[in-house]
């Protein structure tokens, strides 16, 4: 079904995120149908392109980020057709008055703020100054949303500033994944979980984002960040809060995000011992982290684990285990629900019990695994054994799961429609960073480097031990 008319202005027109994702995703919707005629999307930038050059520059660099099953040359030009180009200074006065010139006030107007955090505050004032602002405009920020609790304060009242927060879409892509929506749909859209999911049947939980990549070309900003800034703060924590969360009463923007604001509100301040940092040397082929980020004497981390606690009446007592990390062994995102052992098993001791445990792959292989106890077919007496019940999405869902849309396809479509159910509330943003900045203080008041990992492996010692003084395993990296 096609969105209503719309002009989307990309700021940072020409960088890495509007060319790798933005405009693929654009393209993609466009060629689903689903951008309606007449669509306009116009790249703002400081390189000085017109419409006609840039639209060439575009062709070619579209070649390379869009799969070659994909390109049509009809779809092409037909998309090419709805760009323009405007150069701009985002800070002073030039270009403003082309843009507000092409801005039809009859359409959607949205506004992606695809450039840095630092360019916000004059973003804000300039759609302002010019008359772009309008009460049903939308704007569009990526991460990181501030590098603080503090800095993010400051950004959030920047664009309130101007902007109503209904009109302000902070995006984190991991909401915008097919199977992170999908969790919401396993706990509320079935009976079987959902009367289980809670301290008394769950022993722990395990959040996995493992990578395989190092941080090689990024490493100006990752130094600064490191993986809590990076992913913790953000994408982890908005799995923790789809899994921890209670049912909202309805699939609705603050429905949803007012029951994730409960659980970061409820997380429990992590204590020292609880934290593994790590960092990744130089092993089987791979640069160590410090010839990536060119700083031999950094102390960031590519690597954290975190034993964290969510007070509430439902997870009093059950840890959730978050880590993740780069150049670990295999890409792999999961979340593993282990649950208590049967209260009293009737068979005796049993080599072959073991706890059931909710395995949910995010990404790749999408699909869920539920391991269950039965009976070792044959003769031989009652002995137990432990198998799967598999469902993988390709197989289960077959083509559909296969046109599984990208998550900034999802994610500007829900722009343009006004639902903001996908994005990140400034109280959710903000909370999420007081949380987060202790564990930063705490570490940077240390002298002591991260632990170091071998590229390939599935992290430090140091994050095993969090779960084996405990009785417990992560679940394998693979
Ligand atoms: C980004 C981080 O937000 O998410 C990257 O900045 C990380 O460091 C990426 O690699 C992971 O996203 P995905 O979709 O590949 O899991």
């Amino acid at each position: 079904i096609p969105v209503d008319l719309f002009d989307l202005v990309i700021f940072g027109a020409t960088g890495d995120l509007a060319m790798r994702k933005i405009l693929p995703a654009l393209y993609r919707r466009d060629l689903a149908g689903q951008l309606p005629d007449g669509a306009r999307i116009i790249g703002a930038a400081r390189s000085d392109f017109t419409d006609a050059s840039w639209r060439d520059e575009l062709r070619r660099d579209l070649a390379d980020c869009v799969p070659a099953s994909l390109q049509e040359a009809g779809a092409l030009d037909r998309f090419l057709n709805r760009l323009g180009y405007v150069p701009i200074d985002v800070r002073g006065e030039d270009g403003w008055r082309d843009l507000a010139a092409r801005i039809r006030p009859k359409a959607i107007q949205a506004y992606y703020f695809s450039v840095g955090p630092d360019l916000f505050g004059d973003l804000a004032r300039n759609l302002h100054a010019h008359g772009m602002n309008s009460e049903t405009c939308r704007i569009v920020v990526e991460k990181p949303f501030g590098h603080d609790l503090s800095s993010a304060r400051a950004l959030n009242a920047t664009l309130a500033a101007h902007f109503h927060e209904h009109q302000v879409y902070r995006i984190d892509h991991y909401l915008g994944k097919e199977t992170v929506q999908n969790l919401m749909a396993v706990r509320f859209g079935n009976m079987l979980f959902e009367p289980l999911w809670n301290a008394q049947y769950v022993d722990h939980i395990q959040i996995t984002v493992a990578e395989t990549v190092g941080v090689a070309g990024r490493g100006e900003y990752y130094d600064k960040s490191g993986a809590v800034r990076d992913m913790v703060q953000n994408h982890m924590m908005q799995l923790l809060c789809l899994i921890a969360m209670e049912p909202p009463y309805a699939f609705e923007p603050d429905a949803v995000r007012d029951e994730k604001l409960k659980v970061i509100r409820a997380l429990d301040p992590v204590a020292p011992d609880d934290i593994v940092r790590g960092q990744y040397g130089a092993a089987n082929g791979f640069a160590s982290y410090l010839e990536d980020v060119g700083n031999p004497d950094s102390h960031t981390e590519s690597f954290i684990a975190i034993k964290a606690h969510v007070s509430s009446w439902r997870w009093k007592g059950t840890p959730f285990y978050l880590r993740t990390g780069k150049r670990l062994r295999a890409r792999t995102s999961e979340i593993v629900v282990t649950f208590k052992d049967p209260p009293h098993s009737i068979f005796g001791p049993q080599e072959g019990q073991k706890s059931n445990v909710l395995a949910i792959r995010l990404q790749p292989n999408e699909g869920i695994k539920l391991k269950v106890t039965i009976k070792e077919p044959g003769p031989g007496g009652m002995r137990l054994i432990e198998v799967p019940l598999d469902m993988s999405f390709a197989e289960a869902l077959g083509e559909g799961a296969r046109d599984i849309a990208d998550a900034y396809e999802r994610l500007i479509m829900d722009v343009i429609r006004g639902n903001q159910t996908l994005f990140m509330r400034g109280d959710e943003v903000e909370a999420a960073w007081a949380w987060t900045d202790p564990i930063i203080a705490a570490w940077d008041a240390r002298e002591d480097r991260p632990q170091l990992y071998d590229p390939g492996s599935s992290g430090p010692e140091d994050a095993l031990m969090l779960m084996h003084r405990d009785g417990r395993r992560w679940r394998e990296v693979k």
